[in-house]
């Protein structure tokens, strides 16, 4: 059975991800700090074919021994799904130095490093697929999320370079671009802040966490074969 590692996958996309993962048939490595209701119902729904591994991404020095332990509790993954990461916003003026490294540190270094040490066994299987989760608002741009946008930016920049360096070896490497979705990360957006990203979509409606998973989904699949180093956007047309 193919395995997927799906990064932050406790709640919102991972979530989502996780389980479509799990209809499509791929037994899932669920990764994050803190177990949810949600993904527990998961595992008690699928047995074996999923697994918990918690981690925290902040501790970027001990992710290869970490990859090291997922290869051998649950063999060399099929697909890595780079999703995890933190929204801290606040105009760049004020946001904290430690804020700005900890957005570097969790969505630039920790995926960067997991998908070095897990890219190992697709390269000896020569074959895999990498997802990483950029945002829309790397190309459009947030008021109060620069440094986060930085960081989606530099997700897609990984995406290209990399999908020229490991195709030969049958292994993809693509962007997924989600629109603004209703998750724990957007949770602190005003009514009228959370209307205007509605207003901007040309069916007024904002993307869903399981839209943006059937796009993993494709990417994942065989159908994909042939799709890499490129950004699929999910955004109910917000960018359009
Ligand atoms: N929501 C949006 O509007 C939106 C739009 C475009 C793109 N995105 C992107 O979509 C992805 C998922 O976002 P979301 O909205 O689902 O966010 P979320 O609801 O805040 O979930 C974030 C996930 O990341 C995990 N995570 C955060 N810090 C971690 C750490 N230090 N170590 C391990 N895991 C960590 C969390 O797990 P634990 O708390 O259990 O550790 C959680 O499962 C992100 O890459 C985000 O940038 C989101």
């Amino acid at each position: 059975m193919k395995v997927v590692v799906v990064t932050g996958a406790t709640r919102g996309l991972g979530l989502a991800i996780a389980r479509q993962c799990l209809a499509d048939g791929y037994k899932v490595v669920a990764v994050g700090r803190t177990m949810t209701a949600q993904l527990d119902s998961l595992l008690e729904q699928y047995g074996e074919r999923i697994a918990f591994e918690r981690y925290d991404f902040s501790d970027c020095a001990g992710i290869h021994s970490f990859a090291v332990e997922i290869v051998k509790r649950h063999g060399r993954p099929w697909g890595l799904v780079n999703n995890a990461a933190i929204g801290t916003d606040g105009v760049l003026a004020t946001l904290h130095e430690k804020d700005i490294a900890r957005l570097i540190k969790i969505n630039i270094e920790a995926p960067v490093f997991l998908t070095k040490y897990l890219l190992r066994g697709m390269l000896l299987n020569r074959c895999g697929r990498i997802i990483n989760i950029s945002s829309i608002v790397a190309s459009t741009g947030f008021n109060g999320l620069s440094v986060y946008g930085a960081t989606k930016a530099a997700v897609a920049g990984f995406t290209k370079s990399l999908a020229r360096e490991v195709g030969k070896a049958n292994i993809t490497v693509n962007t997924l671009a989600p629109g603004f979705m209703e998750t724990d990360m957007t949770s602190k957006l005003q009514d009228e802040k959370l209307e205007s990203i509605r207003r901007r979509s040309p069916s007024g409606q904002l993307t869903s966490v399981e839209d943006a998973a059937h796009a993993v989904s494709y990417l994942l699949s065989d159908n994909a074969e042939h799709v890499t180093g490129t950004t699929i956007t999910v955004d109910y047309g917000a960018t359009a």
